[in-house]
């Protein structure tokens, strides 16, 4: 078994890995150390797809979701469409904790969050709420209650929504750590999709979809456009191929194989979907269906984090 500390998580996360890799080296837990990379994520400012600096729903409001999972006891807890608090993966750890539930959304992961002593944060910064005002055609909410099986509707509220979908629009971070003991643990965090329908949730706060952790198999976690990874069940997906006994690039590649063989009511096909993964022994793997993307590696014997290439799965399986 590698008793090293092993940190794994998509590009963004860069920021957040020397806080995890301090964890790991003093002895800390994996769930400690996924965590806090995660906070340090969601307090970059200039990551438009996580927590602060955020971009919002169609109404101008930023609504975060979160995420964790303990491979160690498959404990879990999320929220989703929070608003008003800067780090939901904190608030998903206390709802894992303290209650008997997993996931708490809207104005009952807001209170949740009140009475539990988080202090409330403006997330929405003045440049991305002028991003908003440049984005959004309608002045009315009544204006914005438009879909149309083929996005039409939608895309003239939001301005330019078809090139947005192939661009920037589906930021989301997530970390896997290993800690010396060998318990894995996940943690993931977003804004969700930029522009998006007030209320609409992704894969990063459903346990099974952006993330699955669990110490006899491995880990996985995902980023893109969640309503793929929440279809196939994309991080279990993953984890189940482990469980069978497959390697990890073959788990990576069957995932996003069925990721890619899904009919899609976008009129043109939009959004990347990526995924990290983990084995039980620390051995680390990730694969995107887009070409040219990476993923940041660091163990506690390391001096730096590596940035690495992902695997490229364009097929259908
Ligand atoms: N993967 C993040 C989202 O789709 O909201």
């Amino acid at each position: 078994m590698n008793t090293a500390g092993i940190v794994v998580g998509s590009f963004n996360a860069r920021v957040g890995l020397p806080a995890a890799i301090a964890i790991l080296r003093a002895g800390g837990s994996a769930l400690d150390a996924a965590v806090a990379a995660v906070r340090e994520v969601e307090d970059d400012l200039s990551d438009r797809g996580v927590g602060t600096g955020g971009l919002p729903n169609i109404l101008g409001q930023v609504e975060l979701d979160a995420s964790l999972m303990d491979g160690q006891t498959l404990a879990s807890g999320a929220v989703g469409a929070l608003k008003g608090y800067p780090h939901p993966i904190d608030v998903a750890r206390k709802v894992m904790e303290l209650t008997p539930h997993v996931m708490l959304v809207g104005d009952g992961a807001d209170l949740f969050a009140r009475l539990h002593g988080f202090e409330p944060a403006p997330l929405l910064t003045s440049d991305v709420e002028e991003y908003w005002r440049q984005t959004i055609t309608a002045s009315r909410v009544e204006d914005m209650t438009l879909y149309d099986r083929r996005g039409e509707r939608y895309a003239g509220v939001v301005r330019d929504w078809t090139t947005l979908l192939h661009q920037e629009i589906f930021g989301t971070t997530n970390v896997i750590a290993r800690d010396g003991q060998g318990n894995i643990a996940c943690a993931v965090s977003t804004s969700g999709w930029g522009f998006k329908w007030p209320g609409r949730l992704g894969d990063s706060p459903i346990i099974g979809a952006g993330n699955y952790a669990d110490n006899r198999y491995g880990a996985a976690a995902c980023t893109g456009r969640g309503e793929l990874a929440i279809r196939v069940a994309l991080a279990y997906n993953v984890v189940r191929s482990l469980r069978e006994g497959r390697p990890l690039d073959h788990a990576l590649r069957a995932g996003l194989g069925e990721v890619n063989a899904l009919p899609d009511n976008l009129e043109k096909r939009a959004g990347s979907m990526n995924i990290v993964a983990m084995g039980r022994d620390g051995q680390v793997a990730a694969a995107s269906n887009v070409p040219d993307s990476h993923y940041v590696y660091q163990t506690t014997d390391m001096d730096t984090l590596e940035v690495r290439p992902r695997l490229y799965v364009p097929d259908a399986l």
